[in-house]
């Protein structure tokens, strides 16, 4: 649903709330069989359970279901916060930091391709005959395992400290894929085939800037979700996946220009 895909927290909320309803009402049937501390036990982890399922089955993006499975808890946490001690709020602080610091830096949160769209990656490489690939903020590196061997390089380039380092013992433990702790603004792309993007709206135009510079004419630019805005993909896949995941393909030409340019030229602005 298009709301749900603008504003997930209004799903993860409804999630919240339907979960909540459902779980007073089995707790009214056990009323009676446990002690107080016992029904808030099972109230809360009913709940989590309930949440998570709830954002699942509506289709939020797998993130929001751990959200949906800890709010209750973080709750419970917050509420009783003058109880308890402050470091694990700092630690917890770190970790997130370790695993998300990309969120605050470059607006780019830590989400995963699912298997659909690595298939089609895949099938990508094998139609153009491309041989080297790289996934720009590679995550855990799923895809570039997924991509890597069989005559095909795949290499990923990540700065979150945790997503990198979890991400390099994978890969070292599978022998497949190769990732770098870089920034995707400094990496180099001008060998690759494929180079591909799930970020987010925010570093679109760019990252399109830095393709049009840096990539070989022939090379294709792939952006899982999210189109550059002003310019014309070569090709656009729809996946018959769940979440009808778009691939915006822009394949460079030699010397590509962002096209708003040409807009605003062509109507004298
Ligand atoms: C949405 S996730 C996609 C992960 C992976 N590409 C996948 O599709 O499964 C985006 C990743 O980009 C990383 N990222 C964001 N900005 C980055 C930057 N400037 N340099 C390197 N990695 C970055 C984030 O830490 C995050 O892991």
């Amino acid at each position: 649903m298009k709301l749900l895909r603008s504003y997930p927290i209004i799903g993860a909320i409804a999630a919240q709330v339907v979960a909540g309803a459902l779980v007073w009402l089995l707790l009214m049937g056990l009323a009676g069989t446990l002690d107080a501390r016992g029904l808030f036990w099972m109230a809360l982890l009913m709940q989590s359970l309930a949440a998570a399922l709830i954002t699942r089955l509506i289709g939020l993006p797998v993130w929001w279901v751990w959200i949906g499975l800890c709010f209750p808890a973080a709750m419970v946490l917050a509420l009783n916060a003058g109880e308890l001690p402050a470091w694990p709020f700092g630690v917890g602080f770190v970790v997130l930091y370790l695993f998300f610091s990309n969120t605050a830096r470059e607006r780019v949160p830590l989400y995963l391709t699912n298997r659909a769209t690595t298939e089609a990656l895949a099938s990508l490489m094998q139609q153009r005959g491309a041989s080297r690939f790289v996934d720009l903020g590679s995550g855990l590196g799923g895809v570039v395992r997924a991509l890597d061997g069989e005559g095909r390089q795949a290499r990923g380039v990540e700065t979150a400290p945790m997503v990198w380092l979890l991400s390099v013992l994978v890969s070292k433990i599978f022998r497949r894929g190769r990732i770098l702790r870089q920034d995707i603004w400094s990496a180099d792309i001008s060998g690759d085939d494929i180079v591909y993007a799930f970020l987010s709206p925010e570093p679109m135009p760019a990252l399109y800037d830095k393709a049009a510079r840096e990539m070989k004419p022939g090379s294709l630019l792939v952006s899982n979700s999210f189109a550059v805005p002003g310019v014309e993909p070569s090709e656009t896949w729809e996946l018959p996946d769940r979440r009808k995941t778009r691939l915006y393909l822009y394949e460079m030409s030699e010397r590509p220009s962002v096209s708003t340019d040409g807009a605003k030229a062509a109507v004298g602005q």
